[in-house]
């Protein structure tokens, strides 16, 4: 399916040229949005059907909507890039429509065409264009989600679907050179059999009393352990996370089922080793790590995800131990705690030199 055999209903007010620009300077994470959506039906009889882009609008849900009783909703995050001859490409959408259908299955919902969801994106991009910020570091970041409709209290996958896609021009998403993170040793993300490696809203909102427990002590993430043995690195509140040893090796959580299969995670590990670097996938001890970046074994660590991009960590902290865990160390500071590493800021600019074209 093209972009072009989408309905397209004319916007009724679109933001003045003067206004688009003064938004697109802004640079914040998530909270401009461009003129338009993408939106798509989906029911047993006619299966996806009545692909449409119009102007972005609330939506009507009636009240008993399933999704907003048992959370069947899946989502994706990817963003579109402004090339140096003013080209806008999108970063990898195939690999962002192999992910949802995942996270479908994963939540009984229909899945999508990987071909129909490129040509959605595609159109909204094209409608949208000049929303695609041009400034380094900037993007248009593209939220395509799926969610369940039908007026229904019994706990089953509903029948009715929506599929819609919305756009943020956005700039970093942290604000800050370096990044501090909180160890949570409370609540976990994820369970073997659960739904830690789909993208769906319930994983986020389950991380969101840790992401709080995190700003109470003065860090900007959460860093989640594994639910079995509760000592094994996983993934942070919206991102992974990846370790750079004195050796210049580069380490990060293998994919076991309750850690997100994350796309730039995996663009980084294929940019690394084309660089030459030792790109490893391996179980990350948290004990370890404290042990050996206070060694001076672990120099470097960063965050990596579609709205992260490569966002340098500082510190990762957690609680004082007790009993037998008396005196462990509290924190783990890689470099000066301030200054992002070499190997993490060449990762980034390899990341940010394929996106945007370079
Ligand atoms: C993304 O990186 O696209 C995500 O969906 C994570 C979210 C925290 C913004």
């Amino acid at each position: 399916m093209s972009a072009e055999k989408f309905k397209h209903i004319p916007h009724p007010n679109p933001t003045p040229e003067a206004e688009r620009r003064k938004l697109l300077a802004e640079g914040n994470f998530g909270k401009v949005f461009s003129d338009h959506m993408f939106l798509m039906d989906y029911d047993p009889e006619k299966g996806w059907h009545d692909g449409r882009l119009e102007a972005r609008r609330p939506f009507a849900l009636d009240p008993a909507s399933l999704v907003l009783h048992y959370g069947q909703e899946i989502f994706e995050g990817m963003k579109a890039f402004k090339g140096p001859d003013g080209t806008v490409t999108v970063f990898r959408p195939e690999a962002n429509g192999q992910r949802l259908a995942a996270s479908a299955r994963r939540l009984a919902m229909p899945e999508m065409p990987v071909e129909t969801f490129v040509s959605a994106i595609d159109a909204l991009v094209q409608k949208d264009s000049a929303w695609v910020p041009e400034a380094e570091g900037h993007s248009l970041y593209l939220r395509p989600f799926m969610i369940a409709h039908d007026a229904f209290l019994g706990v089953k996958p509903a029948e009715r679907y929506l599929f819609a896609v919305i756009a943020s021009p956005v700039g970093n998403y942290f604000a800050k050179p370096t990044v501090d993170v909180w160890v949570t040793e409370r609540y976990t993300r994820a369970a073997p059999g659960g739904t830690g490696e789909a993208k769906c809203g319930g994983n986020y909102a389950g991380g969101l009393v840790a992401q709080r427990e995190a700003y109470s002590q003065k860090c900007d993430q959460v860093l989640f352990l594994d639910s079995t043995q509760g000592h094994f690195v996983e993934e942070m509140g919206g991102m992974n996370v990846m370790f750079v040893r004195k050796d210049g090796s580069v380490v990060t959580p293998p994919l076991d089922g309750t850690i997100l299969r994350g796309i730039t995670r995996n663009s980084l590990l294929t940019l690394g080793r084309d660089m030459g670097l030792n790109m490893r996938e391996e179980p990350v001890d948290i004990n370890e790590l404290f042990e050996a970046a206070a060694a001076g074994d672990v120099v470097e660590a960063f965050a990596c995800g579609t709205a992260a991009a490569v966002s340098p960590i500082g510190r990762l902290k957690r609680t004082p131990g007790e009993g037998d865990k008396a005196g462990r160390r509290t924190e783990a500071v890689f470099g000066d705690g301030a200054t992002p590493g070499p190997v993490t800021m060449k990762l980034k600019k390899a990341l940010l030199d394929v996106q945007r074209g370079r």
